[in-house]
């Protein structure tokens, strides 16, 4: 069952990505995660898209659609989570052709509505796990006490570039400018749901296992 993700940044795409990965053997493609990937990896096009990353601006369409259809041929037991992409009407239909070409279909189409004063507050909160990406925020999940990470027990921790209030405002007015029309586009293809997420980390995880079951 392949799934996408869509809401704003710093909704908890990624912490939802990362519950359904442990608990339903889905595969997480997070187009930002390969994006991060690619700049520590110093390669060309990753030195190309940190500047473009760090402002909060998308990167090119061809550069993300090139990341996903080199996933697809991967093994997926569970099915793909789409995590961030596709980010415009551009990356929605070439992911219509690369499912079709590979014989796969989408399940479902998952909004996490989120208002943009709590996105504020998730993201200058947030920080991650160094080793294993485990996502804490300062508020709702505080890093452990003991200064080991609760699932690999790693000790560094780190915050992103982008996750400033500078990079927000523009990575909100790129959501709002090019993704959110997708919201439309996946309504009228009938695969659109929507979930809280304001609610809590659990409850989420319950609304979207509702339904996917
Ligand atoms: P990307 O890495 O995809 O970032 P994003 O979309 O901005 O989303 P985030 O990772 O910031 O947030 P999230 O929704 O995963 O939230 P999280 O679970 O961490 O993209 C980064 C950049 O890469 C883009 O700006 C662009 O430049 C480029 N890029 C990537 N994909 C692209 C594409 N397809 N096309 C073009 N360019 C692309 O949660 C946030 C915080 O909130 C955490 O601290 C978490 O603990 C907390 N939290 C989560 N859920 C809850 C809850 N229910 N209650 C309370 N706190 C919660």
């Amino acid at each position: 069952m392949n799934i996408i993700l869509l809401a704003p940044p710093g909704a908890g795409k990624g912490t939802q990505a990362r519950h359904l990965v442990d608990t339903r053997d889905m595969v997480q493609l997070s187009t930002g995660d390969m994006l991060r990937d690619a700049k520590s990896s110093g390669s060309e096009m990753g030195l190309k898209v940190a500047e473009v990353m760090a402002r909060g601006d998308l990167v090119t369409d061809d550069i993300v659609i090139g990341l996903i259809r080199e996933k697809l041929s991967e093994p997926n037991a569970g099915g793909f989570i789409f995590d961030g992409f596709p980010r415009t009407l551009g990356q929605a239909v070439a992911l219509d052709v690369l499912l079709k070409e590979c014989g796969q279909s989408l399940a479902s189409v998952i909004e996490m509505k989120v208002d943009d004063v709590a996105l504020v507050a998730r993201i200058t909160g947030r920080s991650t796990c160094a080793s294993c990406g485990e996502v804490y925020h300062d508020i709702t999940k505080p890093q452990p006490a003991d200064g080991k990470c609760v699932n690999c027990a790693g000790t560094e921790f780190s915050r992103r570039a982008d996750d400033n209030a500078e990079s927000l405002r523009q990575r909100l007015m790129e959501y709002y400018k090019k993704t959110s029309p997708l919201l439309g586009y996946y309504f009228a293809h009938d695969k659109l749901v929507s979930v809280d997420g304001l609610a809590s980390i659990d409850k989420v995880q319950s609304e979207i296992a509702n339904i996917l079951n």
